[in-house]
């Protein structure tokens, strides 16, 4: 995909400069004080103009209908270190001294007035996450396989869903072609019938959760039942969102179509680089990752995004306040 921006040099070392003391703070370990850094970096005007007025841009052109976006050429940390993918979560702990990545999608997300949100049952409940294999999902159905994903929704199955997923390139394969591609629910709409709108729109499907949630919540194999189709949001995960027992038809006729409309819909690719930044929508589109070209499976499974999940504005966050973790703002529980 065309980039919207590209931070010039000095841009991205003004850019630095101004984030460093927000990332001489660890996210992981000290979040209450990162995201108060982060909060008066911005409300003392220290965030270089470009930077504002660019997400202001995002932010209108989010409210004309504009989700999908690519920022090149973004602040990473200097030194990225080769995580051990038996256990990546604890080794970046353990490795990853600077948060220069994490200072630069935090500041991204309070610019457009989007609150960061995060699941109590995934990395510990932080904030920023990981975009990375883990060995033990190799060739398994979640987000830490080492190969393709199928077109989805990131946490179809649960009652508490991201509106934007913002990715990160921190460790990118550079001989090796790894897409992500985004359909948008409009385009897929638009090949839909009204009677197959109405059909997907009532709650006849359910979802089967992915094998990482299966391996947390041992009793939850699956979503209570859903609509895919709720106005212009499309809610649905290929291969895993089925009609439930007693659907009429109707309801397996209208989820082919689906698929129908999913294949004929243009798709958006991206091939993260390192300092990219992609922000799309979860819930408005599709997305799915797609290994076009490997020549060197190693490498290419220490790709490694940074990855944030946000709601659309405070007013939303505040909708699902009754599942806040122990109290924590943002942190959501598994609750079905
Ligand atoms: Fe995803």
């Amino acid at each position: 995909m065309k980039e919207f921006y590209k931070f010039d040099k000095n841009e991205k070392e003004d850019l630095c400069s101004k984030l460093t003391p927000i990332a001489k703070i660890s996210p992981y370990t000290n979040y209450e004080e990162f995201a108060a850094k982060i909060k008066e970096t911005v409300e003392s005007g220290l965030v270089p103009d470009f930077f504002v007025d660019l997400c202001k841009k995002i932010h209108e052109d989010r409210i004309n209908g504009k989700h999908i976006h690519v920022l090149k050429n973004c602040p990473v940390d200097e030194v990225i270190p080769d995580l051990d993918l038996d256990n990546p979560v604890q080794d970046k702990y353990n490795l990853k001294k600077t948060y220069l990545g994490e200072a630069f999608l935090g500041t991204f997300a309070c610019l457009l007035n989007s609150p960061l949100f995060s699941y109590a049952s995934r990395n510990n409940g932080d904030f920023f996450t990981d975009v990375i294999c883990i060995n033990r999902f190799r060739g398994k159905r979640t987000g830490f396989t080492d190969g393709d994903l199928i077109y989805h929704n990131d946490r179809t199955s649960h009652p508490v869903q991201a509106d934007y997923i913002t990715l990160l390139g921190l460790r990118c394969p550079e001989d090796d072609l790894v897409y992500t591609d985004y359909i948008d629910g409009k385009d897929i709409i638009g090949y839909l019938t009204e009677e197959e709108i109405e059909i997907l729109s009532q709650k006849w499907f359910y979802t089967a959760v992915d094998d990482l949630t299966r391996e947390k919540v041992k009793d939850w194999d699956k979503s209570r039942e859903h609509a895919v189709i709720n106005g212009e949001k499309v809610w649905f995960q290929d291969t895993l969102t089925k009609p439930i027992e007693g659907a009429p038809e109707k309801a397996y006729r209208a989820l082919l179509a689906l698929r129908d409309a999913m294949t004929k819909a243009p798709k958006h690719r991206h091939r993260l680089e390192v300092g990219d930044l992609l922000v799309f929508p979860n819930q408005y589109g599709l997305h799915n990752r797609e290994r076009i070209e490997i020549n060197n499976p190693e490498e290419s499974a220490k790709r490694w995004l940074l990855k944030t999940y946000t709601f659309e504005n405070p007013e939303v966050a505040d909708e699902f306040s009754d599942y806040w973790y122990e109290g924590k703002y943002g942190c959501v529980t598994d609750g079905r």
